[in-house]
């Protein structure tokens, strides 16, 4: 799950997947990064921590780091928020293989549109409350789909 910061959307992204997963009983790595180094070992933003634990998910323990070229690598898939992340995540790839793993999260509910996450950073208390939600449909699609994909 990736962001700018990593410490706003993609740990939120990150916590409610592992969730969902677990909900779900389908096994899962999941992991979170943003595309800036600004925020490299902190710990989420306050207001997305309160408004994940508001909803059952505990993110607190989740430290921000910065994408890196390995992530290619060690994910098969790696999901954006918006499309600038799309553009910085995809300048960093070398093989179409690994440009073949990037799609934007909400494409999983509305495929091909690149509907945004949007960055709440300088919103209010709403706007988290709305990238919990889009996160928790978008991880249970997901969560659906692999489930289907692997006859679980
Ligand atoms: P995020 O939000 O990309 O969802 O983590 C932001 C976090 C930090 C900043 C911008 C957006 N910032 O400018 O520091």
């Amino acid at each position: 799950m990736v962001c700018l910061g990593n410490i706003c959307r993609s740990p939120v992204a990150e916590g409610v997947m592992r969730d969902v997963a677990r909900q779900h009983n389908i096994s899962v790595t999941v992991d979170s990064a943003g595309t800036a180094n600004y925020h490299v070992g902190d710990q989420p933003d306050k207001r997305s921590m309160t408004n994940a634990k508001k909803n059952g998910v505990d993110i607190s323990s989740l430290r921000g780091r910065q994408f890196c070229i390995d992530d290619f690598e060690d994910f098969d898939r790696i999901y954006v928020m918006d499309e600038n992340n799309l553009k910085n995540v995809l300048a960093l790839a070398k093989k179409e293989e690994h440009r073949q793993k990037v799609n934007m999260l909400l494409n999983e509910l509305h495929p091909g549109k690149n509907m945004p996450v949007p960055d709440p950073y300088y919103g209010t208390d709403k706007d988290f409350e709305q990238v919990f939600q889009l996160a928790h449909k978008a991880c249970t699609a997901i969560a659906e789909k692999l489930k289907k994909e692997r006859n679980e």
